[in-house]
């Protein structure tokens, strides 16, 4: 049996766990920074990464309070290092190197884009490679086969905005508010997607690209007097209308990726994940084909749970903060 203490810091969620063997949480806590940033309508990296350094420590405490044990019966450290924020980073790989030193433990270095596929097997504990994963997120639109533990090969990834990066910004053109993926999916489920249609963008190769649609949704806005001239009506039936269109690019390839490489397994992951119409169409579109696994809420967006699922297949190596790692 392995302890692993994990912490996530990439972004705006500061993130403590205690994962056991990879696949079950013994504890976890998110602690979401959307008060420290709502006023600015995006992620400010300075505030961030001052907010990671002021909760870390304390979810640490209470990670090891709630689970009732006390440093000696952790086994290891692991910490997200990249890719993500580096100032954010920097403060999460410095507290668990810094405990790793005083509790004489060693400390992995995990890549948080394997940290979403890997949120799978916290609940699915016997979901085994080969798999297909879509992993969605604020900074990644990406497709990627995995032939065996800690090793992937990407099919297709986004050529331009990441599929958070587009329904935020959308959220934002619609004046939504702040955090804009999830208030556009709310607002989506009482529009109608067929009343303003959008374009579905469409690759050749597994790719996506989301900027058209964006243009095309600004350009609508612009076409039907303005943002302030919407009704309530008609701003929900553009952001049914978006949505769809952004989550039909999104099945179709991984519905193409899925007869190209026919596995048994299929995860759809990372905080777009969250998102109501994706859950449902990646069900219908990956049918009986394979199994899919998409994990519950809490476990798409950013967690340190996911960290310590990854970690159990991440080889000791480097420390080193990088924000701009792949797979
Ligand atoms: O994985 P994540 O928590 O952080 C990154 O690693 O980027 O993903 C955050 C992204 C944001 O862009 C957010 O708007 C989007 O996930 N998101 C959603 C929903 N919930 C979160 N997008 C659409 N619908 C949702 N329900
Ligand atoms: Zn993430």
């Amino acid at each position: 049996m392995t302890l692993t203490l994990a912490l996530e810091s990439s972004c705006d969620e500061s993130s403590v766990a205690l994962v056991q063997d990879g696949r079950s949480i013994l504890s976890s806590f998110v602690h979401t920074q959307l008060l420290e940033h709502a006023a600015y309508g995006g992620v400010v990296p300075e505030l961030a990464a001052r907010a990671h350094l002021e909760r870390l420590p304390a979810l640490v405490q209470a990670v090891l309070a709630e689970a009732g044990v006390g440093p000696s019966a952790i086994d290891q450290l692991a910490v997200t290092r990249g890719p993500g924020l580096a100032g954010c980073l920097l403060v999460g790989t410095g507290l668990a190197q810094g405990l790793a030193t005083a509790w004489d433990r060693q400390v992995l270095g995990v890549n948080h884009l394997w940290g979403h596929v890997y949120a799978a097997r916290l609940t699915e504990a016997q979901l085994e490679p080969p798999l297909l994963a879509l992993v969605v997120s604020g900074a990644h639109s990406d497709l990627v086969l995995m032939p065996e533990h800690g090793r992937f090969q990407v099919l297709g990834r986004t050529r331009d905005d990441a599929a958070g990066e587009a329904f935020d910004k959308a959220a934002r053109m619609l004046e939504l508010g702040y955090p804009g993926g999830p208030l556009l999916d709310h607002a989506a489920r009482r529009g109608g997607a067929g009343r303003q249609p959008l374009p579905i963008p469409a690759l050749p190769d597994l790719g996506y690209s989301f900027s058209g649609l964006k243009t095309a949704l600004l350009y609508r806005i612009r076409d039907l007097g303005g943002v302030q001239r919407l009704s309530p009506e008609l701003r929900d039936d553009l952001c049914a209308a978006f949505e769809h269109s952004l989550v039909e690019a999104l099945v179709r390839q991984l519905n193409r990726a899925l007869t190209l490489n026919p596995v048994p397994e299929v995860v759809v992951c990372g905080g777009v994940a969250a998102n109501s119409m994706l859950r449902r169409r990646a069900a219908e579109v990956v049918g009986r084909r394979a199994r899919l696994t998409i994990p519950p809420l809490a476990l798409c967006t950013d967690n340190a749970a996911m960290i310590g699922a990854a970690a159990e297949y991440t080889a000791p190596g480097t420390l080193a903060v990088d924000p701009g790692l792949g797979w």
